[in-house]
């Protein structure tokens, strides 16, 4: 699909066929899309908990305060962020520098930075939600282009959803993203601010002209 096309289509749905799966060659072809996204120093500390399962929907469902697409939808996907950079550093030192792009005085700097970003836990979370965030709006983009609706959702109980998927307390579970195939399209687009309202140019409040 056009990149446009896609962009605008995509709303977030809250009516799915109950009835329609989503398959493993599905959640595949959609997750090789997802880890291009951009992510800091390209530490990728994204990962994903696919939920189709009946009875764990339901278990999501509850995390949810009730919202009821978690459970009619074919797929939920629980879009974690690791808040240990450190995890995966290793791995990417060692494909910079195979790749000729690091050398000793370039790792050293590297794995000091990694270190710094996550120096509270405030921090660590912020660091993990940003890249994540990105990866979560690949796989809504991804899942439009294929003619998948989903929607995303924020109003869970975090502690509740770790709980209840056996999470590590070092990952900030940072979205649900319900995914599926719609049995009702969405209402009316609800209003959006233009470009003479969110741009700045070159400095804050010199809005562009519409
Ligand atoms: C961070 C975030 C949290 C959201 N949480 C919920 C939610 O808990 N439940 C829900 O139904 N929609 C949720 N949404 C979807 C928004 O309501 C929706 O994106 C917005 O109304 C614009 O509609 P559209 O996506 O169809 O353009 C969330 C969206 C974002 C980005």
């Amino acid at each position: 699909m056009d990149f446009e096309k896609v962009v605008k289509e995509r709303r977030s749905v809250r009516d799915y066929d109950g009835n329609r799966a989503i398959s493993d060659a599905e959640l595949q072809r959609l997750f090789e899309l997802v880890k291009l996204s951009p992510s800091s120093y390209n530490l990728q500390p994204w990962e994903f908990i696919v939920v189709r399962d009946e009875e764990n929907k339901k278990r999501l469902l509850g995390c949810t305060n009730g919202q009821k697409h978690i459970e009619q939808a074919s797929a939920t996907v629980i879009a974690l962020g690791s808040m240990n950079p450190s995890g995966k550093a290793e791995a990417i030192a060692a494909d910079r520098t195979g790749k000729g792009a690091m050398d000793a005085a370039k790792k050293e700097a590297f794995f000091a930075r990694v270190k710094s970003l996550t120096l509270n836990e405030a921090d660590a979370r912020l660091w993990a939600v940003g890249s994540t965030s990105l990866a979560a709006m690949t796989l809504m983009l991804a899942a439009e282009n294929m003619g998948i609706s989903s929607c995303p959702v924020g109003n869970f109980d975090e502690r509740k959803v770790k709980k209840e998927f056996g999470i590590p307390q070092d990952y900030a579970v940072v979205l649900l993203i319900t995914l599926g195939y719609e049995s009702k399209p969405a209402p009316e687009r609800p209003v959006r601010f233009g470009y003479e309202k969110i741009v700045h140019l070159e400095k804050f409040g010199n809005n562009a002209e519409g």
